[in-house]
């Protein structure tokens, strides 16, 4: 049985996973989906995710983000969808995941953050994972699923400002850099991305409602789901995700 606060030291300090119990090398953790609403904190949970399972974080969202800033086809016709807060569409997305999920670094697992958001998503991905050579080995996948407040959502998104030099993450509200308007690491002045505005908000999470919110299902009614409070602190989360994962593992296993 693992415990539960050394994952949890494990997630603050991954280079402690050894001393931690965490099955480094021999832990097979496989594709792991994170799924949630707007600012569930997805992002944030891989990061720590990765870090102790050594994993690499698939985020379609940020792929869609570095497609755009090079001025890809993909980039500029995901655009406009993205700043009004909708879903680009499956054909594209989907396609880009098979990119991505064909490169070497996946072959012991991988955290694929914010996909799938629709059924036919979810369906696609249950066929490519179905097949011969599966990225990630294997193993099954799992869905978490992080449950955040409305309101909460709303002021993790509007408060996320983002250093655009080193990309680390602060939140006016929540967790506010030392100094106002400026990364604490390098001084950049912080940035907030466009679909954080409020009303793109309510978009984000009316396309969640109708489009992701019935994906959770389709992994509960295959016992691939896990569910997690999401409003808790950063480090409580990550020890609740790595623990139930765990547990799923080892009764899928049994
Ligand atoms: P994407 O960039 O993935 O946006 P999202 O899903 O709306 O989610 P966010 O990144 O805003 O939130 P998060 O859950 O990662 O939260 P975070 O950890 O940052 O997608 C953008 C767009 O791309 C989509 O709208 C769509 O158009 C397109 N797209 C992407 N994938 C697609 C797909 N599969 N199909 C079609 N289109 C797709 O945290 C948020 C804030 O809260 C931060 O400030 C953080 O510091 C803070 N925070 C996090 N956790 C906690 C905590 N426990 N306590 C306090 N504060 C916290
Ligand atoms: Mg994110």
């Amino acid at each position: 049985m693992v415990d539960r606060g050394k994952f949890l030291a494990a997630a603050e300090r991954p280079e402690e996973q050894a001393a931690a119990g965490v099955p480094a090398g021999s832990a097979m953790p496989g594709p792991l989906l994170l799924m949630g609403a707007p600012g569930a904190g997805k992002g944030t949970q891989a990061k720590k995710i990765m870090a102790v399972w050594r994993m690499p974080q698939i985020w379609t969202g940020g792929i869609l983000r570095d497609n755009r800033a090079r001025g890809t086809d993909l980039g500029r016709q995901a655009k406009q969808v993205m700043d009004e807060g909708k879903l680009v569409p499956d054909d594209l997305v989907n396609r880009m995941v098979a990119e991505r999920l064909a490169a070497p670094d996946v072959a012991r697992g991988y955290i694929l953050d914010g996909y799938p958001r629709t059924l036919g998503q979810a369906r696609w991905l249950d066929e490519l994972l179905a097949g011969q050579g599966a990225p990630g080995g294997a193993l099954p996948v799992i869905a978490v699923s992080l449950a955040v407040g409305y309101n909460q959502l709303l002021r993790r998104v509007t408060g996320r400002r983002i250093c655009p030099t080193c990309q680390r993450t602060y939140n006016v509200y929540l967790q506010p850099p030392k100094a106002d308007t400026v990364c604490d690491v390098d001084g950049a002045l912080l940035a907030q991305r466009a679909d954080d505005a409020e009303e793109v908000f309510h978009e984000r999470m009316r396309t969640y409602e109708i489009l992701t919110a019935p994906v959770l299902e389709h992994y509960r009614q295959s016992g691939r789901l896990v569910e997690v409070n999401g409003d808790r602190s950063v480090s409580g989360v990550s020890a609740e995700i790595l623990h139930a994962v765990e547990e799923l593992r080892r009764q899928r296993n049994s």
